[in-house]
């Protein structure tokens, strides 16, 4: 099987790329804006897969990777929901306009099935379980608006056109090679001022976890097993974990151990945050798929893992 991994070089890529290697020769398309060549480094130099440095926004490029590919994977995006408030195109940009891009070049070059990176900011505020029905309450973020939006576009793709999709609702992903996130944020705070860490809002806002090693495998396997044109799955632990307790696991694991948490105030981070969220991964279970670590499992472990990235020898207990 051929594969195209449009930004397959940043954190769940690099994942994902070492999984299809096994499958075939693998395609990463990737602007290296935050994604480094250096976490697909094994199999670029097993000569499994090849990068092309460029941007998704370049459509005819995009078209010259997809002819050929069997499968087309699509993780391209702005990669912080917080982002968007300070630069408003940059979702619609890196969000949407790539989705179309990646579907018009798949359309031109008659490649045959897609899978696509949406994110839980599809169901809007809603602090109750979330089913992949239960898209009553719109995104609140421009991220989250750019999923939706993507979403749609691929739904219309798959019929007017006859494009097999997969589209996985993700938790919050964590583990190695993060390039962005709660947990990389309070170390890198932490390097900056090792007597307290400031932590935006009051720390409860509580979400589901997702390892990526769980991202990556319930990402092939939604593609392999499911049975309709187009599959839509929710990607995440049922569980959730507290910012509090993030923010208290990053202290113990960094070198200051007694660094204070000072918190901000108020029940989200910033504008556009949903505070609490949870999913229900019903749907993928009965297909036979169940992540292999809890929400607090995978913080755990990412936080050893990227402690060790940032801090090295002097990451803590
Ligand atoms: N990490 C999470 O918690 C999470 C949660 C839900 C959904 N997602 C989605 O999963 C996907 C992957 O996320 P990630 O955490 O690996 O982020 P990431 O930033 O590490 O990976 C995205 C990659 O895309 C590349 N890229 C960005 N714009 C590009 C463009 N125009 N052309 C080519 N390459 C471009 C970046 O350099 C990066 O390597 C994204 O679509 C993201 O929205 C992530």
């Amino acid at each position: 099987m051929r594969s195209l991994v449009v930004g397959g070089a940043g954190f769940i890529g690099s994942h994902l790329v070492e999984l299809l290697a096994q499958r075939g020769p693998v395609t990463v398309l990737d602007d290296l804006s935050v994604g480094r060549r250096d976490f697909i480094r094994g199999p670029l130099e097993s000569g499994q897969a090849e990068l092309v440095v460029g941007t998704a926004l370049d459509l005819d490029l995009v078209a010259r990777l997809t002819a050929g590919a069997d499968l087309v994977v699509h993780l391209a995006a702005n990669p912080e929901a917080r982002w968007g408030l300070e630069d408003t195109r940059r979702d619609l940009d890196q969000g949407t306009i790539t989705t179309y891009n990646v579907l018009e070049a798949m359309r031109r070059t008659k490649a045959p099935a897609l899978v696509f990176s949406s994110s839980g900011t599809v169901y809007g505020e809603n602090p109750e379980p979330c089913g992949e029905l239960d898209l009553g309450l719109l995104p609140i973020s421009l991220y989250g608006a750019s999923k939706l939006a993507s979403e749609a576009m691929i739904s219309a793709f798959s019929e007017c056109f006859g494009l097999r999709a997969t589209i996985c609702r993700f938790g919050n992903v964590v583990g190695p090679r993060g390039t962005h996130g709660a947990a990389l944020d309070f170390f890198r705070k932490l390097e900056k001022t090792p007597a307290e860490l400031e932590v935006l809002g009051d720390g409860s806002q509580a979400k589901p976890y997702l390892h990526v090693t769980d991202c990556a495998a319930g990402l092939l396997f939604a593609f392999d097993n499911q049975k309709e044109k187009l599959g839509i799955y929710n990607l995440a632990p049922p569980d959730t974990t507290s910012v509090r307790s993030i923010a208290e696991r990053c202290v113990a694991a960094s070198p200051y151990p007694n660094a204070k948490i000072r918190y901000t105030g108020g029940d989200r981070g910033w504008p556009g945050d949903v505070p609490r969220s949870r999913m229900k991964p019903d749907k993928l279970a009965a297909l036979g798929f169940r992540v292999r670590h809890t929400s607090d499992d995978a913080v755990d472990l990412a936080i050893r893992a990227l402690a060790r990235e940032v801090f090295g020898d002097r990451a803590g207990g």
